[in-house]
């Protein structure tokens, strides 16, 4: 069979539908320890809440209506009012219905984003869009129709006490022309957990406006909901802002759910897109998440609830991988937020890369860190010295697929 261009590009196996994979066979595979994938943990209280809420909108006609009815090409009218709505109150954001426009996940949202931005462009030339630092979000990785359509750089490593480190942007790297389409971060950042400070991000804010071009900040961990974010700092938007969130790390992954906050430039086009390719965004999500607001749930549970329980992980994930390995080369970027720790093995004498094939072969799902330098050139030792490890499985998981993590860094060490 003969595939178009674009046939030829999206039917790559991917890091990304690799690591989707690995995520599904190990959901099926007896004994499998699941450190790899992005799935949210099964957190019972919100369980019991999403239980509770579907027996209530089954018996209120809310659920029923959202499976038997198209939305909108932008989304649900009610939710997309209610959110708006939210963010006047929260954070005194000038926005209404027509800043907000919703997605089937925000991991298409970003395929929209980046294709209306990057690539190939009318006149002919080609264009990029900036991560500010790599590591940076694997989905974002072959999200392009056109080839070559990122650009990232280097972080400053900053080494901090209690075998932990912190990334931060370059500045003094970053190149700003007329090649660039627009800036994009995760805040906290997949994978690692890094959270871009309010400095930092009023610099990149000032560089996007300076070359008119969009800032574009996933916040799909972030505040306000599911607020899986441990630093002390600021959301941020304004009409040059593109905010992505999504309603899957709250433990919606199934109901695809991605939000689109942004100009009205932005919205109508995104509006438009959804249109062409999905008719209308899924309705399931934003009728759950509108009942939750309705209540006044969505932002006491991403406080009450997810924040705590995913902090409290993170901590005893870092705890029990500094009792495991004790080499100085190891290192643990600080833990700010999202899912995920990001181990860094400093001088490893193996690439991540067979670090996790040698785990997978002992049962141990895990993401190398390779996948993640998106937009860089080869050549960085970094890039193959660091695993990503989700940290959301019970205590038991942990402990066991920590020692075998341990072994197998021993091992690759002393051989
Ligand atoms: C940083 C980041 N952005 C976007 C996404 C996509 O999420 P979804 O498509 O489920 O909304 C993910 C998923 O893990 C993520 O980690």
């Amino acid at each position: 069979m003969q595939f178009s261009k674009f046939g030829e590009k999206f039917n790559q196996y991917s890091g990304i539908t690799q690591l989707m994979d690995d995520l599904n066979d190990g959901l099926r595979t007896p004994g499998a320890i699941m450190l790899g994938g992005g799935n949210p943990a099964a957190i019972p209280t919100m369980l019991d809440y999403f239980h509770q809420a579907s027996d209530e909108m089954l018996a209120n006609g809310e659920l029923i209506a959202a499976l038997a009815n198209y939305d909108g090409p932008q989304g649900k009218d009610a939710f997309v009012k209610a959110l708006a709505q939210l963010f006047r109150e929260t954070y005194g954001w000038d926005i209404s219905e027509k800043n907000i426009s919703l997605t089937n996940g925000s991991q298409s949202g970003f395929f929209y984003l980046f294709n209306l931005l990057a690539g190939k462009q009318a006149d002919g030339s080609h264009k990029k869009v900036l991560l500010p630092l790599a590591p940076e979000y694997i989905g974002y990785g072959d999200a392009g129709i056109d080839e070559d359509i990122f650009i990232s750089y280097q972080p400053d490593i900053e080494l901090l006490d209690n075998g932990l480190f912190k990334y931060h942007v370059d500045f003094e790297q970053l190149t700003v022309d007329d090649s660039i389409a627009a800036i994009c971060a995760s805040r906290p950042t997949n994978p690692t957990g890094n959270v871009l400070t309010d400095g930092e991000i009023h610099k990149l804010d000032k560089l996007a406006r300076q070359h008119n071009i969009p800032l574009i900040i996933d916040n799909a961990y972030g505040l306000p909901f599911p607020n899986i974010i441990f630093a002390d700092v600021q959301p941020f938007w304004n009409d040059n802002t593109i905010l992505c969130m999504s309603l899957s790390k709250l433990g919606l992954p199934g109901v695809r759910c991605g939000i689109v906050i942004a100009n009205e430039a932005i919205t109508t086009a995104m509006t438009n897109m959804n249109g062409i390719i999905s008719l209308a965004p899924s309705s399931v999500g934003p009728a759950y998440a509108n009942h939750m607001i309705e209540k006044g749930d969505l932002l006491k549970l991403s406080t009450e609830v997810i924040k705590p329980f995913y902090q409290q992980k993170a901590q005893r994930a870092v705890e029990l991988l500094q009792q495991a390995i004790t080499d100085e080369r190891f290192r643990i970027h600080k833990p700010e937020g999202a899912i995920f720790l990001w181990l860094w093995f400093d001088e490893l004498p193996i690439t991540s890369m067979a670090l996790y094939a040698r785990l997978k072969a002992r049962g141990v799902l895990i993401v190398p860190g390779e996948y993640f330098f998106i937009g860089q050139e080869e050549g960085w030792d970094h890039a193959h010295q660091c695993l990503r490890m989700n940290y959301v499985q019970d205590d038991e998981m942990m402990q066991k697929g920590i020692t075998i993590i341990a072994e197998e860094v021993a091992k690759a060490y002393a051989g």
